[in-house]
């Protein structure tokens, strides 16, 4: 049942070219420029009057919400808003029928987020469901919606639910875009073609990066604490990178805005310290590069995420995972990769149970 590989965990990272293949497959049309999602033309007119979206998820799935955040608003000239489902219900917020609600959920049953939404429904909001679990609650109370095509998720720690919905909200985003004429038409060409080919970048890091990760999570893996840093698009994706690694290794983690570092966690570094930087190639890299000077300035051992041929970064780093070169917006999906083996190589080499790790549940259907 696992594959022939030791944990669920693994199998479920080795997957991913399939599943984001599947998510993407009969929506995306490279050749004929076109992405196919009747759940937003269902809701189309609703879209495009929106005076903003607001994106309700949990864990993981928030992580998505977060990047969607970025990538909405820089394609689609919305206003959006992330929140995590358990705040925004309790919290009275200001929800119309200009609004439109996406609910992001692998198992449609997260307690939180099937209430926020029931909440904002009551209020006049249009609900998109974004779900991996077909017929779950969330994806039945939803006004429209699409699937993420990840299939059966096993091992408590999200992996390939979380790829695939990137690999829908990228979609929906350049739909949305399309629709409302945001995009040019080079920008639309480049990034349909770069996440055409995503399925097929994620099988190359995991050809190329596995044997390579296992050996540095084999250096890091009696460490106490991990943090981790990302700019702009690769901020969600370190967010998600600690969460990976805290629920996976029990070491405790920390994700920051790499800028952030200064204003506090700066105080944590010294040679005991790895700071994982997802510092692919994007607009202000050279930042990132500064960030990653300043850590080695302190002595903290620097773990980056590198685009391909950047030897800028990986010059800098004592350790480097490499993805291939993307447009810095389809960045995200492949240098989360890199992460997710990290945590389950450091999880095992600690001995733990990877698949269930202590105190977490599949699916959280109390609050
Ligand atoms: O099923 P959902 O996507 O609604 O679940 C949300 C979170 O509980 C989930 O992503 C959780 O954070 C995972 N264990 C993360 O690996």
């Amino acid at each position: 049942e696992k594959g022939g590989f030791d944990h669920f965990m693994l199998k479920e990272i080795f997957e991913q070219p399939q599943t984001i293949f599947d998510s993407l497959r009969g929506r995306l049309d490279p050749v004929q420029q076109s992405i196919t999602l009747s759940g937003v033309d269902k809701i189309a007119d609703k879209l495009l009057a929106a005076n903003r979206i607001i994106i309700v998820a949990c864990g993981t799935s928030w992580h998505a919400g977060l990047l969607a955040e970025y990538v909405l608003e820089e394609l689609c000239r919305i206003n959006v808003e992330v929140e995590y489902a358990s705040e925004f219900r309790y919290r009275n917020p200001i929800i119309t029928d200009k609004d439109v609600i996406i609910a992001v959920s692998q198992s449609g049953e997260t307690a939180d987020t099937l209430v926020a939404i029931e909440n904002a429904k009551k209020q006049g909001a249009t609900i998109f469901g974004l779900v991996n679990v077909v017929g779950s609650s969330i994806a039945r109370m939803s006004d429209a919606g699409a699937y993420t095509h990840a299939g059966p998720e096993i091992g408590v720690a999200s992996t390939k639910a979380f790829t695939a919905q990137l690999a829908v909200l990228y979609l929906l985003a350049l739909k949305v875009a399309k629709l409302k004429g945001t995009i040019d038409t080079t920008l639309y060409h480049r990034l349909m073609t770069d996440l055409a080919k995503v399925p097929e970048y994620v099988q190359e890091i995991l050809d190329e990066q596995d044997a390579i990760i296992k050996e540095v999570a084999a250096k890091y893996s009696d460490a106490r604490d991990f943090l981790f840093l990302g700019r702009g698009y690769n901020f969600p994706i370190a967010l998600e990178g600690a969460l990976k690694l805290k629920e996976i290794s029990y070491i405790h983690a920390e994700g920051y805005p790499a800028a952030e570092m200064k204003h506090g966690p700066i105080a944590l570094v010294d040679d005991q310290l790895p700071v994982v930087f997802v510092a692919t190639k994007d607009s202000y890299h050279e930042k990132i590069v500064s960030n990653i000077q300043e850590i080695k300035a302190r002595k903290g051992k620097v773990i980056a995420v590198v685009s391909q041929g950047d030897n800028v970064a990986a010059g800098l780093a004592d350790d480097v995972m490499v993805v291939p070169l993307v447009h810095e917006v389809i960045a995200p999906i492949l240098s989360v990769i890199p992460l997710q083996l990290l945590s389950y190589y450091i999880g095992v080499n600690r001995g733990l149970d990877v698949d269930k790790p202590r105190n977490l549940a599949k699916s959280v259907t109390v609050e």
